[in-house]
């Protein structure tokens, strides 16, 4: 069935990808972003690929119960997909007040303005980085948690206030998805990864450098326990994120309460074969320094994807190959993102 859907941060990397892929199945979605990380051409993008434009824009903060409430007044909203939040770790290790004021105050300010006007369809961005340092891999959702930087800590405390406000109040249904690492961009090279400032995030990184931007690729260590020492990460490609979340909607009433669920590929690759394949993919020399680890950083973070394939029989299908293109391609069509 057709659903008006609230997405948060929707001028987002993640987010704007789910735009589309929303669209694209005939829902109308409503997007609130404050744009401190966002352009408002991603959006104009959306509406290219999709063709047609979302039902509305609100520029505005999700901590502000103001902008809140203007969307659930203007809006008969049927779920949310919450995606506004800081999400680097190395950052978060800087600024732990600001990760956890925006992050874990954004949420509950969200959740509560749902309650107030009757909204209890959630579908919160979590992250695998809530397993911290795992010692055996792959990660099921059973697995240990263990944060180990103030991000992962974030996205941690979220999951445990909305369980509890899910047994608090029953009429909830909230679906936690635990991102590996989203990467690459749109087939059509209209939207992508576009951080403000110096990429906290790998594969912008690389796509900088490939388009002359960056002169070349800090390597975070390599005196990991991995098999070329380098951080080995699940890369999974943003268009197969995009479509869990438009899956996760379908399956939303399943159960009442809280589920957790990995959203990855089951296939880890190093930073080194990260850059390998960037290289093969966009033909251009990615030079790089080993430095030291970034603190917060972990080993090795790999999904065991099988309960998302078991309970929706869905699974990403795109390699890593196909995300290095992607990011390449819309890198060197918008060689500074979407500014003019
Ligand atoms: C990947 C690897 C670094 C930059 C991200 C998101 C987080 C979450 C999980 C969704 C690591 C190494 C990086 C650089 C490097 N996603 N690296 N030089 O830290 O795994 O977290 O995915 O919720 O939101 O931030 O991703 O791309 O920063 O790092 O060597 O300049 O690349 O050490 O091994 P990370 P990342």
């Amino acid at each position: 069935m057709p659903q008006t859907v609230l997405v948060t941060g929707g001028a987002g990397f993640i987010g704007s990808h789910t735009c589309v892929e929303l669209l694209g199945r005939g829902h109308d979605v409503v997007v609130l972003d404050d744009h401190s990380n966002s352009s408002p051409e991603a959006l104009e993008r959306v509406a290219k690929i999709a063709g047609r434009p979302i039902a509305a824009a609100h520029v505005g903060d999700v901590r502000d119960r103001r902008s809140l409430d203007a969307v659930f007044t203007s809006h008969r909203i049927d779920a949310v997909i919450h995606f506004a939040a800081k999400k680097a770790v190395g950052e978060s290790v800087r600024l732990p007040f600001t990760y956890y004021d925006i992050n874990v105050g954004g949420t509950t300010a969200l959740v509560s303005a749902m309650h107030d006007h009757g909204v209890h369809r959630l579908v919160f961005s979590s992250s695998c980085s809530v397993y911290g340092d795992a010692t055996t891999v792959p990660l099921t959702e059973e697995s240990p948690t263990a944060p180990t930087n103030p991000y992962a800590a974030t996205k941690w405390t979220c999951e445990r206030v909305l369980a509890d406000l899910c047994r608090h109040a029953p009429e909830f249904r909230v679906l936690a998805l635990r991102y590996f690492n989203p990467t690459g961009a749109h087939p059509t090279g209209l939207l992508g990864e576009d951080p403000r400032g110096v990429p906290n995030n790998i594969m912008p990184f690389l796509s900088q450098i490939a388009v002359g931007r960056r002169d070349e690729l800090s390597v975070f260590g390599d005196d990991y326990p991995t098999p070329d020492g380098t951080g080995v990460r699940d890369y999974i490609h943003v268009v197969d994120v995009a479509e869990g979340h438009r899956v996760a909607l379908d399956h939303i009433d399943d159960e009442p309460g809280m589920r957790v669920l990995n959203l990855g590929t089951g296939q880890g690759a190093s930073v080194l074969d990260l850059v390998r394949a960037f290289e093969e993919a966009s033909g251009r020399p990615i030079p790089y320094r080993v430095t030291g680890r970034r603190p917060g950083d972990v080993a090795e973070l790999v999904a065991d994807p099988s309960k998302v394939a078991a309970l929706w029989d869905w699974r990403a299908r795109r390699d890593l190959g196909a995300m290095c293109r992607d990011a390449w391609n819309f890198q060197e069509r918008n060689p500074y993102g979407y500014a003019p």
